[in-house]
């Protein structure tokens, strides 16, 4: 890798601030390319590009010793076409500007969303992938927003290849649900969840992960050549999320009723390619929760 700042597309997103913190914990330069500067959450140098425009995106790139592609459109939050036009189309102009701009490395944050859902036995990298049959020809697909999920395996397939013809050094990383601070959707909607007077919880197992322990597999990816050209899950183990609503509330000294409903069934993926070559470690559960709820503004959970 050259002597360049990581650019960092989509930095002033949940996911993306945590990139830009491990980026400067391993000691590397970081440049946010970003549609909002003043929307960072740290100042580090930026550039402004939308991933409509590959103009900006190759501007952005210049002098970069490799881009983290994280810039998306997240689950639920429009139409088909909109996904396709951010998550696709919008994936395939930066990995071309990467190349225009001289940059080899690319890391693309994707997800495990890309994969079909299985309720039963562990996914790992070469398990299905969601294909375009609408999601009544596969009930599993009901279980995520199958228009993310689309857009999200397309936007894989693109850029694998892109990377074939352009030359880059590829790497995808496949999170699961992320959690963290400052989380704007998730880890607030699990903590008012908790903090209700009365929970229906299910027992179904979730495999959450905190964004810290993926941004720091992402920056661990550009310093390890074994990872080009392969994709790695990185996921927590399974929580059932009556046990992970009982432990918010009770780490708050919360009361009230849970009533756990059970579903015996847990989303699982094998993270132990990710753990070889990346170092990837999700920490406890039990603590990354807590320490999360506590950074959210105000009280959440009662007590
Ligand atoms: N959160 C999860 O549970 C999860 C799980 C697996 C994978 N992922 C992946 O992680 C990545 C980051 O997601 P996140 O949860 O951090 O979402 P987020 O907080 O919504 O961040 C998304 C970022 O992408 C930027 N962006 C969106 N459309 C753009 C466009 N047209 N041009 C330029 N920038 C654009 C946003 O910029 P603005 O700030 O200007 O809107 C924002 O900075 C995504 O690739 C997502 O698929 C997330």
């Amino acid at each position: 890798m050259t002597a360049g700042p990581v650019a960092i597309t989509g930095a002033s997103g949940f996911l993306g601030s945590h990139l830009v913190d491990a980026a400067l914990e391993a000691g590397l330069p970081v440049r946010g390319v970003v549609r909002r500067p003043e929307a960072l959450h740290r100042a580090v140098p930026a550039a402004r590009a939308d991933l409509a425009d590959e103009a900006a995106l190759t501007r952005a790139f210049e002098g970069a010793s490799a881009v983290i592609a994280n810039a998306a459109l997240g689950s639920w939050q429009g139409p088909l076409s909109r996904y396709l036009e951010v998550n696709v189309d919008g994936l395939g102009r930066t990995l071309r500007a990467a190349a225009a701009a001289g940059v080899r490395r690319v890391v693309l944050i994707s997800t495990v969303a890309v994969h079909r859902t299985r309720l039963w036995g562990a996914v790992d990298e070469g398990s299905p992938l969601v294909g375009d049959a609408r999601p009544w020809a596969n009930p599993s697909d009901l279980t995520t927003d199958w228009r993310y999920a689309l857009s999200k395996a397309r936007g894989e397939a693109l850029a694998w290849r892109l990377a074939e013809e352009l030359g880059l050094d590829l790497t995808a990383l496949r999170p699961g649900p992320v959690y963290g601070p400052r989380d704007p959707k998730l880890t607030p909607a699990m903590c008012r969840r908790a903090a209700a007077p009365v929970v229906w919880a299910p027992t179904l197992a979730i495999p959450f992960v905190h964004a810290a322990d993926v941004a720091r597999a992402a920056v661990a990816a550009l310093s390890r050549p074994q990872s080009r050209g392969r994709a790695f899950l990185l996921a927590g183990p399974p929580v059932p999320l009556s046990q992970l609503l009982a432990h918010l509330r009770r780490a708050q000294g919360g009361a009230g009723l849970l009533l756990p409903v059970p579903l015996p069934l847990a989303v699982r993926y094998d993270t132990r390619a990710a753990a070889q070559v990346l170092g990837f470690a999700p920490r406890p559960w039990t603590e990354g929760w807590v320490d999360a709820a506590a950074t959210l503004p105000g009280p959440t959970l009662p007590g």
